[in-house]
């Protein structure tokens, strides 16, 4: 079974309040999303390996340590998975960007993929799938479906807000991927909304309801 991590912070705790709240402007939202990213994204990367090497200060030559391993990818789910983007980026400059297209059908509440796009080497990447709602986790468990299909096999979900649901799902049908959230909330309302959620996060990241 996978792991499954609240990243707890006071920092990330305060923001997340912010973001919930109806009266938070786009703008402000858009800012905090960004900011709690950064945050989570120190903990996603914790167990990235390093290897020692050896460095010269201006007083002497010491031991140190770098990055080794897999190079990073961070692949947001559009549309709402772009607001994660730069937090991720802000840690780590140098990780490529890959996009997967899906939207939830509004009756079925089924994931629809309308585009993927990954960087070349993705299958030699640690991938970080990003999106801020995990919802019934259908989206979720579609696009890392995907990845899989194209070769990848070394995935990490990050998700500011789940539902125990969404949870459940993502461990049963992709074990070996950790996932990683700033709150896990009650439920699912009738309309697959996360309760108490923060509403629609793509509308509430772009301005467009
Ligand atoms: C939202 C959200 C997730 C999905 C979660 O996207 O950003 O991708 O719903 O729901 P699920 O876990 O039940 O699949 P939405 O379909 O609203 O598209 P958008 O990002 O373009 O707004
Ligand atoms: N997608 C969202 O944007 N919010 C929810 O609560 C559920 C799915």
């Amino acid at each position: 079974m996978s792991k499954f991590t609240v990243v707890n912070h006071p920092l990330i705790a305060h923001k997340l309040s912010l973001m919930r709240q109806t009266e938070t402007s786009t703008k402000d939202f858009r800012t905090l999303l960004e900011e709690i990213s950064l945050l989570m994204g120190y903990e996603v990367t914790r167990d990235l390996p390093l290897k020692e090497i050896t460095i010269q200060t201006p007083m002497c030559e010491t031991k140190a340590f770098e990055l080794s391993g897999r190079a990073i990818g961070v692949v947001p789910i559009l549309r709402a998975g772009l607001g994660m983007v730069n937090g991720i980026l802000t840690l780590v400059p140098n990780a490529k960007v890959g996009h997967i297209g899906l939207y939830r059908d509004p009756e079925t509440h089924q994931p629809v993929e309308y585009y993927c796009k990954l960087p070349q080497d993705a299958t030699e990447r640690r991938l970080i799938v990003v999106d801020p709602m995990l919802a019934t986790g259908g989206s979720a468990v579609a696009a890392i479906g995907f990845l899989k299909q194209r070769g990848c096999n070394d995935i990490k979900l990050m998700c500011l807000i789940a539902a125990p649901e969404g949870v459940k799902a993502v461990q049963k049908a992709h074990p070996d991927v950790d996932i990683y959230v700033a709150s896990l909330d009650e439920r699912l309302n009738e309309h697959a909304y996360i309760i108490p959620g923060l509403g629609d996060a793509g509308d509430r990241i772009f301005g467009t309801k």
